[in-house]
C-alpha cells in the first residue's frame, strides 16, 4: 500500500487486516472536518466488507456502522442550553454517552447492543436505530471530534483501535457541505450562512488533528464511486430526500 495515497481497495484491505480471524473486536474510527465524506466514505467501506468476511465470521452482520452523529443532544436540550444555534458543534454532542457506547462495543460481551442513528430529515438522534450484533467483528465509527485533544474526546480515541483521517480540497468540502444543508431543507444563503458561522468554527477546530491520525485518506478515494442514498439515515428508512 502507496503511504502517501491509499486507494479504496487498500483502505478495504487495511480494515480487514486489522480483523484478522476476528476474536478481538475491532474498533475502528474515521474523523475529518464536516462536509470530508466520512458517513459516505464508511458507508462505502461497510457495503464493500459485508458480503466478504474473513474466513468464519457472518457475512453481512461481520461489519457495522456507527456514527458519532447519533450522539447529537435533542433540539430540545440544544434550547434548553442555549446551544441551537451551535448545533454540530462539539459541545452539541453527548460525548460521555458515545463513549460509553464505544466501552460497551469494546466489552464484547453483550448479545447486541443498539446504538442510535441521526436522521437527517428530521436533524434529531434516534435511539436503538442500529443494532450491532455480538457478530459485529468489525465496528466502524465515525463523526468530527475523534481526534480532538479534550479529556472526554482522549477517552473516545483510546477506545479505537485505529483511526483515518478524511482530507478533501476545501473549495469541493465547502461545496458539497453547502448542497448537503440545501438538500436538507435550508435555503441557499442561510445554508451558505450556517457553513461559514458554524460549520466553519468546527473545522478549524478538527483540522489541526489530522497529525494524531494512523491514516489520511485522500477524498480521491471515492471519486465516481458514490452510493446512491449516500445520505440514507443509518439503518433506518427515509423519506423524500433528494
Ligand atoms: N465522492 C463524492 N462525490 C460526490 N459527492 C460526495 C462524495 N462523497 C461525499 N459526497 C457528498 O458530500 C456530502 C458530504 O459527505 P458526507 O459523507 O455526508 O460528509 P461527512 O460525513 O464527513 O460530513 C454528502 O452530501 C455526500 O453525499
Ligand atoms: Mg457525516
Amino acid at each position: 500500500m502507496s503511504a502517501s495515497a491509499p486507494t479504496f481497495a487498500d483502505l478495504i484491505e487495511r480494515a480487514r487486516a486489522l480483523v484478522a480471524d476476528g476474536r478481538r473486536r475491532v474498533l475502528l474510527g474515521v474523523t475529518g472536518c464536516p462536509g470530508a465524506g466520512k458517513s459516505t466514505l464508511v458507508e462505502r467501506m461497510r457495503a464493500t466488507l459485508a458480503p466478504a468476511p474473513p474466513a468464519g465470521l457472518a457475512a453481512q452482520e461481520w461489519v457495522a456502522h456507527v456514527p458519532m452523529d447519533g450522539f447529537h443532544l435533542a433540539d430540545a436540550t440544544l434550547e434548553r442550553l442555549g446551544l441551537r444555534a451551535r448545533k454540530g458543534a462539539q459541545e452539541t454532542f453527548d460525548a460521555g454517552g458515545y463513549l460509553a457506547l464505544l466501552r460497551r462495543l469494546r466489552s464484547d460481551d453483550e448479545p447486541v447492543v443498539y446504538a442510535p442513528a441521526f436522521e437527517r430529515n428530521l436533524e434529531q438522534p434516534l435511539a436503538g436505530a442500529i443494532a450491532v450484533p455480538r457478530a459485529a467483528r468489525l465496528v466502524l465509527t465515525e463523526g468530527n471530534y475523534l481526534l480532538v485533544d479534550d479529556v472526554e474526546w482522549l477517552a473516545v480515541a483510546a477506545m479505537l483501535d485505529e483511526v483515518w483521517f478524511c482530507t478533501l480540497r476545501e473549495d469541493v468540502r465547502l461545496d458539497r457541505l453547502v448542497a448537503r444543508h440545501v438538500r436538507f431543507g435550508k435555503d441557499p444563503g442561510a445554508a451558505r450562512r450556517w457553513v461559514r458561522d458554524v460549520d466553519g468554527p468546527n473545522a478549524q477546530l478538527v483540522a489541526p488533528t489530522v497529525h494524531r491520525a494512523d491514516l489520511v485518506v485522500p477524498g480521491a478515494v471515492l471519486e465516481g464511486a458514490v452510493p446512491e442514498g449516500a445520505d440514507r439515515p443509518i439503518g433506518v428508512g427515509c423519506r423524500g430526500e433528494r
